[in-house]
């Protein structure tokens, strides 16, 4: 489905939050860092997808199904089927190694304490011409964690329709994309803020990976609370660490 607005009675305003503890200074932020020190692209491109630019793949995929004599409509089989194809890379390929890397030497040091991380994030593709493959939704509904935060990654330049939508505030349901370029991440409260994704009726294929983190052993609000106003401050401050490229491409941990 498209994704018009449906925020059911799980939405709750900034107010509604306040009454029950504590709130998140800013509901999202924007974390950078070089993808030239942290080239994910240029892996998927190489390894999985072998192709030149991931934005393009679409044209790849449409490509082979005209050779195959099918037609040029994509939908979300291409997209779960293009997926797999980086959830089947194993543990240890290049392209996982950089993402523990790249939580270890980055996303660790500007947070200061140890963090909790999938081991193996959830990867997306959204071709165009497909639909959602989310509608508006709240994460706490489902997972109950109450000290999460969420981490959405894209490997595209992404804008209107590829992008991923919140709202502006807590309950307020006004849905619009927010634009990521690659060597961006998007940190956001996404347990309690309204987040989801519409029909790609663009031109470029979205690739991007999202996952859920904490402060390591944490359990309470407070701590999530705690985890996404240290981000914003430090974001803010400027403060972001690269890591040399010898630990980059060193043996991944955590
Ligand atoms: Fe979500």
């Amino acid at each position: 489905m498209n994704g018009m607005p449906s925020t059911g009675n799980d939405a709750r305003t900034r107010a509604e939050l306040a009454e029950q503890g504590p709130v998140p200074v800013r509901p999202w932020t924007i974390l950078r860092y070089d993808p030239e020190r942290f080239p994910f692209a240029k892996l998927l491109e190489r390894d999985v997808f072998h192709v030149p630019r991931l934005d393009a793949l679409h044209q790849h995929v449409r490509a082979r199904r005209r050779a195959l004599g099918l037609g040029d409509q994509l939908s979300q089989r291409d997209n779960l089927a293009a997926r797999k194809l980086m959830q089947d890379l194993p543990d240890d390929a290049p392209f996982y190694r950089l993402y523990h890397a790249f939580m270890l030497h980055l996303l660790c040091p500007l947070v200061g304490r140890g963090i909790s991380y999938s081991s193996r994030p959830k990867m997306r593709i959204h071709f165009p011409g497909t639909y959602s493959v989310s509608s508006f939704h709240h994460d706490i509904i489902v997972t109950k964690r109450i000290d999460q935060v969420n981490f959405w990654m894209p490997f595209t330049d992404v804008a209107g329709t590829t992008a991923l939508w919140l709202e502006s505030d807590y309950g307020r349901a006004d849905y619009a994309p927010v634009p990521v370029r690659y060597g961006e991440v998007l940190v956001f409260d996404g347990g309690y803020l309204g987040h989801g994704s519409v029909a790609n009726d663009g031109d470029t294929t979205r690739v991007s990976l999202d996952l859920r983190f904490s402060y390591r052993k944490a359990n309470t609000r407070a701590e999530g609370v705690g985890l996404m106003n240290r981000v914003v401050e430090r974001i803010d401050a400027g403060v972001v660490r690269f890591a040399p490229p010898s630990a980059v491409h060193g043996p991944a941990t955590g």
